[in-house]
């Protein structure tokens, strides 16, 4: 049986979480295959929101199981608060929630490193959610790193204090004058370990063998965007992690072979948050519209997030890194009451017309060139039938379409699960 990927074209926000949620009906398992707390995946349903870090978007419905993979970094801290959340809503989690033991431990000292990381770089800060990524996997590549199987074996603690009492000695490096008080971050650290330690830990990679085996269906859920992944984003402005849908191989352990549609999840504007270069941005009156009626703040963060055009090299791009071979419109909704739309087709870069990402998409190197379109009025936010849809939308979609040479087969008009056209 094949795999689905599912991921974000975009610099992340694109509403991976609100998709996940929708298609889980048709899969036997949801399985996050990269990223940690860093991200903020939104659900919105029966009038209430849910936010998720880690745990992946399908755990609302009965019958799915969700697995956060090998390729994840978890906090337990921040995953106890998302338990806590979902015990809120009486919500049976332990029965279909599973986590890989491959999977690496965020320690406190690695949200500490994070942060000291960032303020000795200063105005080149990479504008990083502090959630400790880029650490936790530093220390995973450089062979360091705690990982949840661990936390079955008898030594454990002692790896941890030799691991954190080095992170201290790399955090005076900084010098970055950051304050912490480690013994209480410590304290809620091992409780949450405790809690954490109730759930079930697999060897994933063989659950996903056999679930295969079986003929179950899997949808492998992203996070963060493709523009943020650490070989094919903004380098350095990016994330610590192959958001890429061959990260979906590495971070499950699933073999390129077995996936079969990798859907594209993309907003029909662009956004941004944290540092790094932007080509369509906009500094006006339209940037400040969609902030506004998109609500364009980070889930993790609360951050304001910067807006703008859609941007098809980038977005061109994506699709190709990503094989993606089903396009989902997010906040078309958000579009609505503009007069002209516009799409970036090509960059000036270097005085050429070009139509591909170049290697450094600085702005003082790259001018968006744009197509103009024609906008509509009408409010998208009840609509449930593409039939309904408004004339110069479907010129919009048609558009984009034959640009990227794939078929857009969702169309979202509104947060909430109902708020989504089937094409
Ligand atoms: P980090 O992964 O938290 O270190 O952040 C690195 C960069 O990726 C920063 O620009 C963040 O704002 C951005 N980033 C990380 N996670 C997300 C996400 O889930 N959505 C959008 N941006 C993100």
């Amino acid at each position: 049986m094949a795999v689905n990927l599912l991921l974000g074209l975009q610099w992340g926000d694109e509403g991976k979480g609100k998709i996940v949620d929708v298609l889980t009906k048709d899969y036997n398992i949801i399985a996050r295959f990269q990223g940690g707390p860093n991200a903020g995946h939104t659900l919105e349903f029966d009038g209430i929101k849910h936010v998720l870090h880690t745990i992946p978007s399908g755990i609302f419905h009965d019958k799915a199981i969700n697995l956060v993979g090998n390729g994840v970094v978890i906090d337990p801290v921040i995953f106890k608060k998302e338990l806590d959340n979902l015990d809120k809503f009486n919500l049976d989690y332990k029965s279909k929630l599973l986590i890989s033991r491959k999977a690496h431990l965020i320690l406190p000292t690695h949200r500490i490193l994070d942060a000291a990381s960032e303020a000795s770089k200063g105005k080149a800060k990479i504008g990083s959610t502090l959630k400790g990524i880029g650490p936790t996997y530093m220390d995973k590549t450089g062979r360091n790193g705690i990982r949840i199987g661990d936390l079955e074996l008898s030594d454990w603690k002692e790896r941890y204090r030799a691991l954190a009492n080095k992170h201290e000695a790399m955090i005076d490096f900084y010098d970055s004058k950051i304050e912490y008080d480690l013994v209480e971050l410590e304290n809620e650290f091992f409780e949450a370990v405790k809690v954490l330690k109730t759930l079930t830990f697999i060897d994933s990679e063989e659950y996903l063998h056999q679930a295969q085996k079986e003929g179950k269906t899997i949808l492998a859920e992203g996070a963060q965007g493709s523009l943020l992944d650490i070989d094919f984003g903004t380098y350095p402005f990016v994330t610590s992690s192959n958001t890429t849908a061959a990260g979906a191989c590495t971070g499950l352990g699933i073999a390129p072979n077995k996936i079969k549609d990798v859907f594209g999840i993309f907003k029909a504007y662009t956004t941004r948050v944290g540092s790094g270069p932007f080509p369509t941005e906009l500094f006006d009156e339209d940037g400040e519209t969609m902030a506004q009626v998109g609500h364009e703040f980070g889930a993790t963060t609360g951050r304001p997030r910067r807006c703008g055009w859609l941007d098809l090299v980038a977005l061109k791009y994506a699709v190709h890194v990503n094989g993606v071979t089903k396009l989902m419109m997010m906040k078309g909704d958000v579009l609505s009451g503009f007069n002209t739309l516009k799409i970036c087709t090509a960059y000036k870069y270097q005085g050429k017309t070009i139509t591909h990402l170049p290697y450094n998409i600085e702005p003082e190197n790259v001018t968006p060139i744009y197509t103009k379109m024609k906008g509509w009025s009408e409010d998208l936010t009840g609509m449930n039938d593409p039939s309904q849809l408004p004339k110069e939308l479907n010129e919009y979609i048609s558009f984009l379409e034959k640009e990227l040479e794939t078929p857009i087969t969702i169309v979202s008009v509104g947060p909430d699960r109902t708020q989504t056209i089937h094409r």
